[in-house]
């Protein structure tokens, strides 16, 4: 099994999908760590409850962007990770991180890629009057939500929506995507 470290700002309920799925004997990783740069994310609480290693950093607490992010590789490898998940983490990597991580580095965006890039998904989907929208799991690559996507999942955009009504509908895809591709990659199904 690959050891998967996952990093989060918030809520973390993507996390709390991974770490579902890996309870089933036959999934091919494990969640050996989440590291959060908000220490008041919900979902280090949620780590430290399944007894998985937790660490937080203030990126204000570093004199660079660099240093922060080293850190953030330093700890990464103290847990021997093999794969980094982006879960809910809202901040835009630099050039060191994810050259040294890339191709074992994914993240899950909601939106279907290469549509609405960034922020605020949901709403840009509804002002273009979208009628149709979902979430993908990509690797990560320099340029922001642009690597080479793994799965996507779409839902349909229903008369009524709200930002609200539609991230519930893409959240439950998300739920289910990311589980799925991070096995792909575990089992080298998918390189970058
Ligand atoms: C998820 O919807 C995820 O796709 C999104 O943040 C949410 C985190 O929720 N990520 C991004 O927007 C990345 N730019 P969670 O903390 O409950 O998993």
């Amino acid at each position: 099994r690959k050891k998967v470290g996952v990093l989060i700002s918030g809520r973390g309920s993507n996390l709390s999908a991974l770490i579902e799925a890996a309870r089933d004997p036959n999934y091919p990783a494990d969640i050996v760590g989440v590291l959060s740069n908000k220490a008041a994310a919900p979902g280090l609480a949620t780590a430290a409850h399944e007894g998985i290693a937790t660490a937080s950093l203030a990126q204000s607490k570093f004199p660079s962007r660099e240093m922060f992010e080293d850190t953030m590789t330093q700890v990464l490898e103290s847990w021997e990770v093999d794969i980094v998940c982006l879960a809910g983490f809202m901040r835009v990597l630099g050039e060191d991180f994810v050259s040294h991580w890339q191709g074992r580095l994914i993240n899950i965006h909601p939106s279907l890629l290469p549509a609405y890039r960034g922020l605020d998904t949901h709403a840009r989907a509804l002002a273009d009057g979208a009628t149709e929208h979902g979430c993908t799991v990509h690797f990560v690559t320099l340029g922001l939500d642009e690597g080479p996507a793994i799965l996507q999942a779409r839902v349909p955009v229903l008369a009524g929506d709200t930002p609200e009504t539609l991230s519930a509908r893409v959240l439950v895809e998300e739920h289910r995507l990311y589980p799925q591709a991070l096995a792909k990659l575990a089992r080298g199904e998918v390189t970058i």
